[in-house]
């Protein structure tokens, strides 16, 4: 009950000199729109529940427009930002040292449902430090950057797309066009996962199992994860029972398909095959199997968001694909040189994780009362329990901390060049956009993202040219964010 005084009296829970402003849930602004928490009815707009929280923030001052409290009777208090300041302050706090701050484990419980709990992912503390030793090596930048590696990504790329060019110069020919209309997400998606599995895990899979059994599968657990999630929310212990594929004949089939596409990414352990070459005997392969089936899924997502949205940024800005085609277009080999050189295409992803983070939020919740400490010093108290939702899809497209005055360009638009700008002054190190993360819980895999990123985006604009067929460029969210339409493009192939 005081809780919800405190609430309506705008009474701030949280102690120290950062100012926090209330969620507005009794005003116009909120009723009758979405809820300012997922339901059934609402989970599949996960992007809009995360703006209802600043409604009417616009009538707040200074910081408190970007902080905002929910306190409602039974729950912990909760605190939502989208102040970078804020943001990175409780990153930083986050990790195994004192335990101040975890991930908060409420938003993968779904994942962790379907990949088993003890990953690199859902675990916490100690339990935690120990999955991170274990992948560390397998993910280092010095390991996965030699002209060997990126030469084997580059044949599987290739081969991939090759036959999907020798099929589409058949199409032309016999229809006598010159474009087609194409949703380039799910063949992105297609030649991530086989990167993944033929050049990080070497998996001895078919590419055609790929296409057709394996990717339909991790498809359809990805979407029964967002939805299980949301059903387990208020569920005191939800691995009580996992009764998550029993009366769905396919979810069924997709579960058993991602237990042997585990299989055939562990077996090739033993001959020490590409990354598994560079992780320790010492751990049993019971030990990583579920962080191999968090790789799987979570990296396809992240991976295909990425690339699908660059394209998709490319494909509505003509003059941006110019430049970065001016760049790829007489890189004849993928060396680790070429990724330094292609300036304008590491600003374009720069740009697409800023504008359009693949995670676009990220949570937290306090193990114990933390102080939090911003740059100029004021600083903020999480007592014990509080969950943090760090907004970064609107923390990033904010005027206050990437519009004109700051960067140069609108905070809403796609600018690559605002990344130039910043370099030439040695700003660009201060602009935190958090696209994979930031302090101890940073992602492992950004090399191997970058890596195939840079791989797929740059070598899709040196073979086709190719312009969005929608206006609008909306995104849809679930475990990550991708473009609405699909990446649907007219598609022309490039003179050689
Ligand atoms: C290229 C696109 C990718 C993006 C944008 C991305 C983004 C992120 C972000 C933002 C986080 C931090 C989450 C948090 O702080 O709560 C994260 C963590 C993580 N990512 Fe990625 N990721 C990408 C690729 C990958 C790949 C390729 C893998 C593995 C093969 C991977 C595995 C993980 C894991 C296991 C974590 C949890 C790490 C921990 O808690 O210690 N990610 N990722």
């Amino acid at each position: 009950m005081f809780r919800i005084l405190r609430q309506l009296c705008c009474i701030n829970p949280f102690k120290g000199d950062v100012p926090v402003s209330r969620v507005w849930i009794t005003r116009p602004a909120t009723r009758g729109k979405i809820l300012p928490f997922p339901t059934r009815g609402n989970y599949h707009q996960p992007i809009d529940i995360l703006a209802t929280f600043f409604a009417k923030a616009d009538t707040d001052r200074g910081r408190a427009k970007h902080n905002r409290y929910l306190e409602i009777p039974g729950f912990d208090p909760l605190m939502v930002t989208r102040d970078p300041e804020v943001i990175r302050a409780v990153l930083t706090a986050t990790g195994a040292g004192e335990g101040r701050l975890d991930r908060d484990t409420m938003p993968s419980t779904g994942i962790a449902r379907a990949t088993g709990p003890d990953t690199l992912l859902f675990s916490n503390g100690p339990e935690w430090q120990t999955h991170r030793k274990a992948s560390a090596k397998a993910f280092g930048k010095t390991s996965l950057f030699t002209d060997d590696v990126f030469e084997k990504f580059e044949h599987t790329f290739r081969t991939n797309v090759q036959q999907r060019i020798t099929e589409l110069e058949h199409y032309f020919e016999s229809t006598t066009t010159t474009e087609i209309e194409l949703t380039l997400e799910p063949e992105i998606k297609c030649i991530m996962m086989e990167m993944l599995l033929f050049n990080f895990f070497g998996a001895k899979v078919e590419p055609q199992d790929v296409r057709e059994r394996y990717i339909p599968a991790i498809d359809k657990i990805i979407e029964h994860i967002v939805r299980d999630t949301i059903d387990q929310q208020f569920e005191f212990n939800p691995f009580r029972k996992r009764k998550k594929n029993g009366c769905d004949p396919e979810l069924e089939c997709a579960f058993a398909l991602f237990e042997q596409l585990t299989d055939l990414s562990m077996a090739a352990r033993s001959e020490g095959a590409c990354a598994w070459g560079r992780v320790d005997d010492k751990w049993n392969d019971e030990d990583l199997r579920s962080n191999v089936k968090v790789f799987l899924a979570g990296a396809l997502e992240a991976t295909t968001s990425y690339a699908a949205w660059a394209v998709s940024h490319l494909a509505r800005n003509p003059e941006c694909q110019q430049r970065v085609f001016n760049e790829v277009r007489s890189i004849d080999s993928f060396e680790t040189a070429a990724i330094d050189e292609a300036q304008h295409l590491k600003n374009v992803l720069r740009e697409t994780l800023r504008l359009t983070p693949s995670l676009y939020f990220l949570p937290r919740k306090a193990v114990t009362d933390t102080w939090i400490t911003l740059s100029d010093g004021s600083r903020l108290l999480l007592p014990a329990g509080t969950h943090v939702l760090l907004d970064v899809w609107h923390a990033n497209r904010q005027q206050d901390f990437w519009g004109v005055e700051k960067t140069g360009y609108p905070a809403d638009e796609f600018h690559p060049e605002r990344w130039e700008a910043a370099d030439k002054t040695g700003h660009s190190k201060e602009y935190l956009h958090f696209g994979f993360g930031h302090g101890a819980r940073v992602c492992p895999g950004k090399h191997l993202g970058e890596l195939e990123a840079s791989l797929v985006v740059g070598g899709i604009v040196k073979l086709f040219e190719f312009e969005a067929v929608e206006e609008r460029n909306d995104p849809k969210a679930g475990v990550s964010t991708k473009p609405m339409d699909g990446t649907l493009v007219r598609l022309r192939l490039r003179q050689p």
